[in-house]
């Protein structure tokens, strides 16, 4: 099978910037991995994108665009055309150089249980603009099939495990808004779950206190003092011991936290120390529903980027190795990214991107809507 040149586009639930990612492959092996990118989203662009969470949450059909949304889906797009622009020019390639465009858009909503994921993008306009062929709505098909829709980059953590030749299980955590892991058993089907928050409660949280997008580098929650017994209320919800598969909206946990978590009267530090300690434990429960212990943790995502919930989490792997994406030569940023690049190589091939095993779909499915 011929190698295609892919670029992929991410942006997260975090909805922090546009990661893009260079990759050449035949939608099965991974050829090279190319260069990375990144567009930050600046505050009043964060806003733009806030309000159209907020009011995303109350779609009832995934094609339904009020005003704020259509505003965002059109900034959206702009954004992310801006993106593949800028990375070309830097990488010095023209247009005609790339075989397609997997452009994920933001996601807004994600209710797979009413049959509901909404990721602003215009497909179309973006392929328009960059004369290169785009595959968007990747997770539509699944949905529609029954399946969680996600987490969608299990097939794409697999190819990459493939490569390292390390000894099974593995498994590959990301940090966004919401973790998910993929549980790569070299014997066994491939398994892929999220497992909870990780960035998204401690970035609202800390936003709403001091106006700053996130701890950084977790220092807040360094200097705070674990409330246990939050981070054991909020870790009785059902969701975590329910077996796979299963995803999250990033919003789907907001109550858990104010309501049950009793967070609301916290300083800063032990507001922030106990959210850390909630995603780092949410990961820990998801260890232990896999088939096997992993004998080893790939980490990636900005979450990486956070030393109190990278040390809460070796805590709760222990003794499992944890490693970030960055220690074992991958890119932790440009990750998802890049599996958005197979994913559109998959779907050009007519490839399946999601399984039983990974969103519940009930047998392999393609995904992505083709725009030319
Ligand atoms: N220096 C940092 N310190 C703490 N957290 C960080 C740092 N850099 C990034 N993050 C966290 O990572 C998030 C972005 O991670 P990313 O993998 O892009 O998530 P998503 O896929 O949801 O967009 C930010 O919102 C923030 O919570
Ligand atoms: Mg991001």
């Amino acid at each position: 099978m011929p190698r295609a040149t892919a670029i992929g586009l991410m942006s997260g639930t975090s909805y922090d910037g546009v990661d893009v990612a260079l990759i050449e492959t035949d939608g099965q092996d991974i050829g090279r991995l190319g260069p990375t990118g990144y567009r930050p989203y600046a505050d009043q662009e964060r806003d733009v994108l806030r309000r159209a969470i907020a009011v995303g949450a109350h779609l009832t059909r995934r094609d339904d665009r009020p005003k704020v949304l259509a505003e965002a889906e059109e900034l959206v797009t702009d954004m992310h055309a801006e993106a593949v622009e800028a990375f070309l020019a830097a990488n010095g390639m023209p247009p005609s150089a790339v075989t397609v465009v997997g452009f994920h858009g933001q996601t807004v909503l994600h209710r797979p249980e009413r049959g509901l994921t909404v990721q602003l993008g215009n497909g179309p306009a973006l392929a328009a603009r960059l004369g290169i062929p785009v595959v968007y709505d990747f997770r539509a098909a699944d949905v529609a099939a029954g399946g969680q829709g996600a987490p969608i980059v299990p097939v794409f953590h697999r190819a990459m495990v493939r490569l390292l030749k390390r000894p099974h299980p593995v498994a590959v955590l990301n940090l966004g808004g919401v973790a998910n892991v993929t549980f790569v058993d070299g014997a066994a089907d491939l398994i892929a779950f999220d497992t909870g928050p990780a960035n998204a409660l401690i970035d609202d949280f800390v936003r709403t206190r001091t106006g700053q997008p996130q701890d950084d580098k977790g220092r807040a929650a360094a200097a705070g003092k674990v409330d246990e017994a939050a981070v054991a209320r909020v870790l009785a919800h059902p969701f975590f011991a329910k077996p796979p598969p299963k995803s999250l909206d990033r919003n789907a946990f907001r109550h858990w936290v104010t309501e049950e978590g009793g967070l609301t009267a916290k300083s800063i530090e032990d507001g922030a120390a106990t959210l850390t300690a909630i995603s780092a434990a949410a990961v820990g429960r998801a260890a232990a529903i896999l088939p096997h212990p992993p004998a080893s943790w790939i980490v990636a995502g900005g979450g990486t980027r956070n030393p109190t919930l990278m040390r809460m989490l070796a805590e709760r792997l222990a003794p499992a190795s944890v490693e970030t994406a960055g220690a074992v030569g991958w890119s932790a940023d440009a990750l998802e990214a890049q599996a958005f690049a197979y994913l559109a190589v998959r779907s050009l091939k007519g490839l399946p991107l999601t399984f039983p095993t990974t969103t519940g779909v009930p047998r392999p499915l393609t995904g992505g809507v083709q725009a030319r």
